[in-house]
């Protein structure tokens, strides 16, 4: 029979490219979401590109105790991949409670719920946040954490904490936790079809969505926060990941939990490509795939952003025989592809 993963904010950008994965990797998968932040059209496209109609959907908020907890009696779970979670670092700024109680009580539920009905297998997506300005780069998963920049960046943080103390006291307890951690580089793109993609609530604070928008029209221009950093055009760097590859990479992560393929009760891998990318040389490649010029000017630096951050994404390459294989050109395509199908279809 096939195993069963829960997909906790999956109807959500990755949460959706990974049920993708999972049930064309031959998985039974089960989606729950609170709709909080995106609408029921990304559930509908993974219906429409996995080609079925019977993937069991909750609508239910993690950080309540009894949903969770009746949805692990109406399915045996396996593993579970948790997104749900706020992920808005400013808004984490302004409003700490709010992300403290989400991400780390949904993910404790979680965690608790899993224990409760015997142990599994729990796959945390964490974010390359948690490196904060590394002085060393490219970063390993053994290069030290720092201090997060941003609440959300802390709840990041704890949960790897959280997850790692839980998979140690359970492994001599009758209901077994194992843990990975992803820690996510700058995920981007859209799936090929263009049915699925990123769908931001108001004005972007991600690079990628704020270009596609600006040169759909959307917006005026683009701002480049920061020329004057010592990087060879002065703007940042980054690790910039195709959300199937990023996808890709959980399916791994579950067959090796699965497979009895883990070293260590709780493993943490980085997935990223390895290749450092400017924000001004991304602006120019997307122009490139796009044949569109686009409007943008170069600002004074945004709060908290890192100079450079970028994967050594080998322990992924090596452990979990996975490696990102699609281009930034690629990626940038399918997400312009998706800008416009949604502009098409809001029309
Ligand atoms: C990338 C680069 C900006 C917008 C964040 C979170 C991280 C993760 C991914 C999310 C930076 C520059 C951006 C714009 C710009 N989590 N930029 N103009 O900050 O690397 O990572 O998103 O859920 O935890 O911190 O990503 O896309 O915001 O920025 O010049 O309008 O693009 O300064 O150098 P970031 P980003």
């Amino acid at each position: 029979m096939a195993k069963k993963v829960l997909v906790s904010g999956g109807a959500g950008y990755i949460g959706s490219h990974v049920t993708v994965e999972l049930i064309a990797a031959g998985y039974d998968v089960v989606v729950a979401d609170n709709m909080s932040n995106c609408d029921i059209s990304g559930f509908e496209g993974v219906k429409k590109i996995t080609g079925r109609e019977d993937i069991p959907f909750y609508e239910i908020d993690c950080c309540d105790f009894a949903s969770v907890d009746k949805l692990f009696t109406e399915h045996k779970i396996d593993a579970v991949i948790h997104f749900a979670a706020f992920k808005a670092v400013g808004e984490s700024v302004s409003e700490p409670i709010k992300y403290y109680y989400n991400n780390l009580v949904s993910f404790l539920n979680i965690l608790e719920v899993a224990k409760k009905h015997g142990g599994c297998n729990v796959l945390f997506s964490s974010s390359a946040t948690v490196y904060g300005e590394s002085k060393v780069l490219p970063v390993t998963e053994q290069t030290p954490r720092m201090p997060a920049m941003s609440p959300y960046g802390n709840t990041k943080t704890m949960c790897e904490d959280i997850l790692r103390d839980v998979v140690y006291a359970t492994s001599t307890q009758d209901a077994v936790i194992k843990g990975i951690a992803l820690r996510y580089f700058n995920p981007i793109g859209a799936h090929p079809s263009a049915l699925i993609g990123e769908l931001p609530r108001g004005v972007p604070n991600n690079l990628v969505p704020y270009i596609t928008q600006t040169a759909i029209g959307k917006r005026e221009c683009l701002s480049i926060f920061g020329n004057d950093y010592p990087t060879e055009d002065g703007t940042c760097l980054r690790d910039f990941i195709d959300v199937t590859d990023l996808a890709k990479a959980h399916v791994a992560a579950v067959a090796r939990m699965f497979g009895g393929k883990m070293k260590k009760g709780y493993e943490i891998f980085n997935v990223g490509t390895g290749r450092p990318v400017s924000v001004y040389e991304l602006v120019t490649k997307f122009e490139k795939v796009s044949g569109v010029k686009l409007n943008y000017k170069f600002v004074p630096r945004r709060e908290g952003d890192v100079m450079a951050l970028w994967a050594d994404p080998t322990f992924a390459n090596e452990e979990l025989g996975w490696k990102a294989e699609r281009t930034v050109e690629e990626t940038l395509a399918s997400a312009w592809a998706w800008e416009k199908y949604l502009a098409e279809k809001n029309k």
